[in-house]
């Protein structure tokens, strides 16, 4: 079949490169020409493992193509994919549908001018995550000239192809059967791979979305959450998120407690949901997510308040290391990223910072212009007087305490991501202390 994905980020890109691995014949359109024509060349402009492998190959094989132009898109399919960004507002927080609506209305005006027929109807299918209603508003938008479907992307970070070519559910919120059987075809290499596919209303769809993605954010920060008792008590947090991991009713998986969650969906996504039901008149229905937002932020407060004490009460001519700058290991994104949230406010407390990061410098660069970065750990680490470990890069994992004792001036380290082994860094010498596990020394 023959489709085209607008808007070329993380998304994007990632859906156009798998539709075209499963055979379809795919066009990219982007209005920023220099990112169509890295990925044209078959060069994602984001680090994705497997993104890179796919995208040339499709693109070598001819099945997928780039744009600039809405107008060489409609003439290309009658299957447009809508898959720009919907950035937080500034202020309310709620999802600025700018771009979603640039897009639509762009297509609107070409199909009005195309004159000629489609072979068969137009439809417009949102990826992007939206507040529930948005699919209606656009169908409102787009009157006769196309239908609208929602079709919400789950796909993480890091395993961004594996997520799309072998999806844990597809959910296809449609308006008319016509809609429902082009999703269903254009999905069916997948389906018949055994993807669930799941037909239900626009409004269903985007609501899947934003309560997936709620869902886990209080997961995390309810283990967050109990990591402060832990604190207080005496208890261990990790072997507490052993034990209620081991009920199968909640399983253990988004239970892994630590400087809680950033990235790009989590954080953005459960502030738009909140601004979206007060909007409905419905904000005491998701009251807590105000909480959940709440406890997350805490997570970073703590681990700066808990490294101010090892240090001696203040950060003023302190060296602090910080091991990680992505959101999440595997990943280059720093947007919302924790570790950078915990360097900046270490910094702006008095303390020379040095970070390092495998992969993301670049844009932790960017993003924190007045942090400092290396690209090697022994140069973060020289004359340290503590480490923070805030993203759990396996690399990290693998370090040799002993070697790195050499290298700071005071073998002090906080493990806010709970993956370094305390009883090794411990045998060589090192003061180590991570959030609810209170027994490895007060925190
Ligand atoms: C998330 C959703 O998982 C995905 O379905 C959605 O489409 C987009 O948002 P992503 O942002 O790529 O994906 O990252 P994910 O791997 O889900 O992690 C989110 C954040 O939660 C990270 O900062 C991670 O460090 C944190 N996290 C995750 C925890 O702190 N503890 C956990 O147990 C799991």
């Amino acid at each position: 079949m023959r489709l085209t994905v607008i808007g070329t980020g993380y998304v994007g890109a990632v859906h156009a490169a798998c539709m075209a691995d499963i055979g379809h014949e795919v066009l990219g359109v982007d209005v920023d020409a220099e990112r169509t024509a890295a990925l044209a060349a078959g060069r994602p402009p984001f680090f994705e493992p497997a993104l890179g492998g796919t995208l040339q190959r499709v693109v070598d094989s001819g099945r997928l193509r780039f744009t600039t132009s809405t107008a060489e898109a409609c003439r290309f399919a009658d299957t447009h994919f809508v898959c720009v960004g919907t950035p937080q507002l500034p202020g309310s927080g709620a999802a600025d549908l700018r771009h979603v609506e640039a897009v639509v209305d762009g297509l609107a005006a070409h199909l009005a001018d195309a004159g000629d027929q489609p072979d068969q109807p137009v439809l417009v299918v949102g990826k992007s995550t939206v507040p529930v209603g948005t699919a209606d508003m656009l169908a409102r938008r787009l009157g006769r000239a196309a239908d609208v479907a929602w079709n919400p992307e789950f796909l993480r970070e890091g395993c961004a192809v594996q997520d799309t070519l072998r999806p844990e559910r597809i959910v296809a919120g449609v308006r008319t059967p016509t809609a429902e059987a082009r999703l269903r075809e254009i999905y069916a290499p997948l389906t018949a791979a055994g993807a669930p596919f799941i037909v239900t209303d626009p409004a269903t769809a985007e609501l899947v979305k934003l309560a997936s993605n709620s869902f886990l954010a209080t997961k995390v920060s309810f283990i967050n959450a109990m990591a402060e008792i832990c604190d207080a008590t005496g208890a261990d947090v990790l072997t507490l998120a052993e034990a209620m991991g081991a009920d199968s009713r909640i399983g253990p998986r988004f239970l892994a407690p630590g400087l809680g969650f950033g990235g790009s969906c989590l954080p953005k996504d459960i502030r738009a949901f909140t601004a979206r039901a007060e909007e409905l008149g419905l904000g005491e229905s998701v009251a807590f997510l105000r909480q959940v937002d709440e406890i997350n932020t805490r997570q970073r407060r703590r681990t700066v308040e808990l490294a101010e004490r090892l240090v001696g009460g203040s950060f003023a001519d302190r060296g602090v290391a910080v091991l990680g700058a992505a959101f999440k290991p595997r990943s280059d994104d720093v947007r919302d990223s924790p570790a950078l949230a915990v360097a900046e406010a270490v910094r702006r407390r008095g303390a020379e910072v040095r970070v390092h990061d495998p992969e993301a410098v670049d844009n932790a660069r960017a993003a924190y212009p007045a942090l400092q970065f290396a690209l090697d750990v022994n140069k973060t680490c020289e004359q340290a007087d503590i480490v923070l470990h805030l993203t759990e890069w396996p690399q990290y994992r693998d370090l040799d305490p002993a070697a790195l004792a050499t290298v700071v001036r005071t073998p002090v380290i906080v493990d806010a991501r709970h993956s370094l082994d305390p009883q090794a860094w411990r045998a060589a010498g090192w003061t180590l202390r991570a959030p609810g596990r209170p027994r490895l020394g007060g925190n």
